[in-house]
């Protein structure tokens, strides 16, 4: 009994020692104020523009009129179609493939200002032909983020490395049956339903056709 009170007495002893040097270490620091840092300043962002920037996979280039025909017939594009041109720049395949040939159409592009110059060719489409008013949509996103369950069609003009991604990334997702249309650009060795030249003046200007599996 005499050793448990023993105990008892060193423990209060030494706790009360170890809060009184706490005390006496506090009031003894030296009270450096704490710093307060400026927060950097974030800009607006406009949620219409908030996509990360990302170097496009290809430059803006445009496929000659001409051109643009003939991927579509190759294509067989009909009423019965969605195409998707993936990275639609002044938005002229998506345009063609609703007026020509009557299909729902949809521009993917990266470009904020591509997309602004769509809206504004789909205006002057619409007001030569109002029933494509439903018929036309362009979309400002990375063509390899977009949903493509509903294509039939897709046209690209981008750049070899780019066919590479669209064939390991894109295809294995798509319909069979979708028919794929490349100008100037093959899918790599992934043979071809069909090729086609298309002469304008001294140049030529090669077509693919893939018909999914
Ligand atoms: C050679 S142009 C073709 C334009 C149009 N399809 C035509 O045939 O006239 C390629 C377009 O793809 C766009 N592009 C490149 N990378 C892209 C990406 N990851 N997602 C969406 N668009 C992209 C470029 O901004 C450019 O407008």
């Amino acid at each position: 009994m005499a050793n448990l009170f023993r105990l008892i007495l060193i423990a209060a002893i030494t706790t009360s020692t170890l809060v009184a040097c706490q005390i006496w270490v506090n009031s003894e620091a030296p009270k450096t104020p704490i710093e307060i840092k400026p927060l950097p300043s974030v800009p607006n962002i406009d949620p219409k523009n908030s996509d990360p920037e990302r170097t496009p996979d290809a430059p803006y280039l445009q496929t000659p009129e001409r051109v643009v025909i003939k991927m579509l017939e190759m294509a067989k594009v009909n009423s019965q179609d969605v195409v998707y041109d993936l990275g639609s720049g002044d938005g002229r395949i998506v345009i063609a493939a609703a007026q020509n040939f009557g299909a729902k159409a949809i521009g993917i592009e990266i470009d904020p200002e591509l997309i602004r110059e769509s809206e504004r060719a789909t205006k002057a489409a619409i007001d030569k032909t109002p029933q494509i008013r439903s018929q036309i949509k362009f979309v400002k996103q990375d063509l390899f983020k977009t949903d493509l369950r509903d294509a039939t069609v897709i046209t690209l003009y981008l750049l070899p490395q780019a066919n590479l991604r669209v064939r390991a990334e894109i295809l294995p997702k798509l319909k069979s049956g979708t028919r794929i249309v490349s100008y100037q650009y093959s899918l790599g060795d992934l043979s071809a339903t069909r090729t086609e030249k298309v002469k304008i003046g001294d140049q030529e200007h090669m077509i693919y056709l893939w018909i999914l599996d």
